[in-house]
């Protein structure tokens, strides 16, 4: 979520300041009070933008972090974000950092891959680089940021432009109004410390890599440009194969005048209509394809949707299919499906650290393609855009998900703020993504009033959104009594599509328990979206030697029995891809630092349990599809 603090400088920024200032005092965190993201461009990956991907200098700001925060927590406005330089030779004193001599590290990318001092390192790193620009006057220009964990606020020519909190969804910060012919430099602050009110909350189960993970752009535009839009099939009452030939949606024009012309063109089907903009700048169309082929995984069919206004134009590639649930089944373009699927963290195999290059998502798709898989959860946070698209291109249907994983404070109104903001920035990014099938609000919550009331919001918040998407989440527990599974919890009432995260046989009970499991569900479409064990690559034993490849195999039969006597079952996703490092794992020789449920480990090598799932997944052997 980000803050146009620039605008508000504008407009008293002091009284604005304190009030929030006292707000933060409170929470004892840095000021990030925020309005709603008013920009956040749509399709950024498709328009001609000023990469500033690269060497960025760095410098370590470890704690209390007194380059960045006063005494009190708030965000120094003249600190390092001044990009200032030490008098060495002669005086007077000034300041005691210095960005041109720093050294530099890759950006986007993690520091806790890039620097080994680092390694470990969750605190504050800045970073500064210069860049060229002739400003074109009456264009605006923004400063897009693809994702940085966790904290960022971020200074262009010494101006505090915006702050942003949440480490995997993009932001935009206006920049024109402090842009100069010539030489400008950016400095970006960001805290990857964690606190309870944020989200993810203290305790994950993966590694809290820091810093500016994903592209930095400028980004150049006309006065009245696009920055957001939906295109998709028309999501009717009942689906009718014949008859589903209407594309609808908007496009919403910044700085447009109402009546404002907007052109929508998807020349392969035969669509070019125009709409004109509201008082919001809100242009809604419907309108008829001549020839439309479905998205599906067999055919992952994509158009060119050219959008145009004024002097603006942006062109997608999209895809169009019908994704809905009927009584215990999901329908894609009319059809049943069965999901079979693995869940990924955004961590690149090999080379270790956040994905985000196009090398990265490769590797991942090709594992995927090698498993057989038709369907991949991101799991527990949005990815890097790159794996969308890819999944666009490779027909792998998605499951999305923001991280409210197991415990955050649910109690707290701003942290539901917080929520509201990452949902909203995770559907808005990726709304036009045909692969993206569902949304998740989270994962693995304590069955609470209070969080139920707090995920029941953002679930039907997610639904008033996005009405064209099935809405899920993953859940654990019920806790077995003798061998009863009874999941009643009551969030499964706010989902559409009910995921069942479970461990029978490695955390739970003996792995031939699963055998005589009974599992009373609700009549919805259930994915077992958790389920595993830990394996290291090349440690061999029998099927109860614990770590040993032979009974992470063993666990995946015992688990596959079970879940095929659950007829609601419309997909599995086993708990996971890879092996992914986590600062929880730490049992020497064995995890090192990393979770070893992967079906492959880091370096790629494929464990026992890969080849049976891959097996199982070419035969269609699991589940069945109504
Ligand atoms: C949980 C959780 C994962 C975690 C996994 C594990 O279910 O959702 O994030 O990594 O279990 O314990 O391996």
């Amino acid at each position: 979520m980000i803050s146009c603090i620039l605008k508000h400088r504008q407009n008293n920024l002091l009284s604005w300041h304190r009030s929030v200032a006292t707000l933060c005092c409170a929470l004892a965190l840095p000021l990030i009070a925020q309005a709603p993201m008013k920009t956040l461009l749509v399709g950024v990956d498709h328009r001609s933008a000023m990469s500033l991907n690269g060497d960025w200098h760095y410098l370590i700001d470890q704690p209390p972090a007194r380059g960045l925060y006063t005494l009190d927590g708030k965000v120094r406005d003249n600190g390092y974000g001044m990009n200032s330089h030490p008098n060495i030779t002669s005086g007077p004193h000034n300041e005691e950092y210095d960005f041109k001599t720093a050294p530099t590290m890759k950006i986007p990318g993690d520091w806790n891959s890039q620097d080994p001092t680092l390694f470990h390192y969750e605190g504050v790193v800045w970073f500064q680089r210069d860049f060229e620009v002739q400003p074109k006057t009456g264009s605006r220009t923004f400063l897009h940021i693809g994702a940085a964990n966790y904290q960022s606020y971020v200074w262009v020519n010494q101006k505090r432009i915006c702050d942003h909190e949440g480490g995997f969804t993009p932001f935009d910060c206006e920049v024109t109004s402090v842009l100069k012919p010539g030489t400008n430099f950016v400095v970006v602050a960001v805290d990857s410390t964690r606190h309870e009110d944020q989200i993810p909350g203290i305790g994950i189960d993966w590694y809290n890599y820091g810093g500016i993970h994903r592209d930095v752009s400028l980004v150049t535009l006309p006065s009245s440009f696009i920055d957001d839009y939906d295109v998709h099939l028309k999501h009717e009452a009942t689906f009718a194969a014949e008859s589903s030939n209407t594309l609808t949606g908007y496009v919403h024009v910044e700085g447009a005048a109402p009546g404002t012309a907007v052109t929508v063109k998807v020349v392969e089907a035969g669509v070019t209509t125009t709409a004109k903009t509201d008082a919001n700048g809100r242009a809604e169309f419907e309108v008829a394809a001549k020839r439309l082929a479905l998205w599906s995984p067999e055919t992952p069919k994509l158009y060119k949707v050219e959008l145009a206004v004024g002097q603006d134009e942006l062109t997608d590639d999209i895809g169009f299919r019908d994704i809905r649930v009927k009584g215990t089944e999901i329908m894609l373009n009319g059809k049943g499906i069965f999901l079979k699927g693995a869940n990924v963290h955004a961590e690149a195999p090999y080379r270790g650290g956040r994905v985000n290059t196009d090398a990265d998502v490769k590797a991942i798709f090709a594992f995927l393609k090698d498993l057989n898989a038709n369907f991949a959860r991101l799991c527990h946070y949005p990815h890097d855009e790159r794996m969308e698209r890819e999944a666009d291109r490779e027909g792998v249907m998605i499951w999305s998900e923001i991280p409210i994983w197991q415990r955050i404070a649910y109690d707290k109104p701003e942290v539901y703020k917080k929520a509201s903001y990452m949902l909203t920035e995770m559907i808005r990014r990726d709304r036009n993504k045909a692969s993206v099938i569902l949304w998740s609000v989270s994962n693995e919550t304590p069955n609470e009033p209070t969080r139920t009331k707090f995920l029941t919001d953002l679930a039907n918040e997610a639904r008033k959104f996005d009405s064209t998407r099935p809405i899920t989440s993953a859940l654990l527990g019920p806790h077995a009594k003798n061998n009863q599974m009874v999941q009643d919890d009551p969030l499964t009432r706010a989902l559409d599509v009910i995921g069942q995260n479970e461990y029978v046989g490695w955390y739970d009970g003996k792995p031939e328990d699963a055998d005589t499991m009974v599992w009373t569900m609700p009549d919805k479409p259930i994915l077992f979206s958790e389920f595993g064990a830990e394996a290291k690559y090349g440690v061999h034993g029998g099927k109860a030697d614990r770590w040993a490849e032979e009974q992470q195999v063993n666990v995946y039969e015992h688990q596959f029995n079970m879940i095929s006597k659950i007829p609601q079952v419309r997909g599995i996703v086993p708990w996971v891809l890879m092996d992914f490092r986590s600062s929880v794992r730490n049992i020497p020789k064995l995890q090192d630092g990393y979770n070893r449920k992967g079906l492959f480990s880091e370096k790629g090598e494929k464990k026992m349990a890969f080849y049976l799932l891959q097996n199982k997944y070419k035969q269609h052997a699991l589940g069945k599809t109504h």
